[in-house]
């Protein structure tokens, strides 16, 4: 099964990099860190429209639409920045509109970091990606609660429903029939793949 962390935090030692990360530990999959990536906004040109191509050509349309094509889950991370996703979140997000039906019935998950407030607005944007995208969310998302580098790691109950989050998706995984198949080859790229538990089975 070939997961896909996707990290919106710019921040180096992110809290929301380490609730993905105790995920992918657990599942194995790839780690994409979206602020390591040239990432243009959507320009709204509605080329993709006609044609089923992006229009600009960068990082999300050369490099990350082939993996996330390749991925059987894509788990969404990221800070709550003004009750909302982080801007590098959101601008992949728009930019999969030319994605149409690449990604449906593939599993989501959804995992935001916040210090206080608007995490539920953060979480509903990322299912409505989901949602767009005819795929399937596989719980409600996670919700951790943290403001400096590291507060994260005493949100046990966050870290908890990380590994839940994880469980969730190997069990669809199982039902959709993806459990058992070995990882897919990486595309090029700054993301990284980690091996996690064998999970066959
Ligand atoms: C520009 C900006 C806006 C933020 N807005 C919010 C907010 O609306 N609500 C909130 O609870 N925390 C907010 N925060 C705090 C971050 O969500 C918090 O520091 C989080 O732990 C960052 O996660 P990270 O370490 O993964 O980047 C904001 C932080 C920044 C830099």
């Amino acid at each position: 099964m070939d997961i896909l962390y996707i990290s919106g935090s710019p921040r180096k030692k992110s809290n929301t990099d380490f609730l993905l990360r105790t995920a992918l530990s657990i599942t194995g999959g790839r780690f994409l860190k979206l602020a390591d990536y040239e990432i243009a906004p959507c320009r709204s040109c509605w080329v993709c429209l006609r044609t089923g191509q992006c229009a600009i050509k960068d990082a999300l349309s050369g490099t990350i639409a082939p993996m996330l094509r390749a991925s059987d889950a894509i788990v969404l991370g990221s800070p709550v920045y003004f009750n909302n996703v982080s801007a590098q979140l959101k601008t992949f997000m728009d930019r999969t509109w030319f994605l149409k039906g690449d990604l449906k019935n593939k599993i989501g998950g959804a995992m935001v970091v916040g210090r206080r407030y608007g995490s539920e607005s953060a979480l509903t944007a990322m299912q409505a990606f989901f949602l767009k995208h005819e795929m399937i969310p596989a719980n409600r998302g996670v919700c951790g609660i943290a403001y400096q580098t590291g507060d994260i790691e005493q949100d046990l109950e966050a870290v908890e429903s990380a590994k839940r989050l994880a469980g969730r998706i190997h069990e669809l995984g199982k039902m959709l029939g993806h459990a058992g198949e070995h990882p897919k080859p990486q595309a090029g790229g700054n993301e990284s793949r980690e091996g996690g538990l064998d999970i066959a089975g």
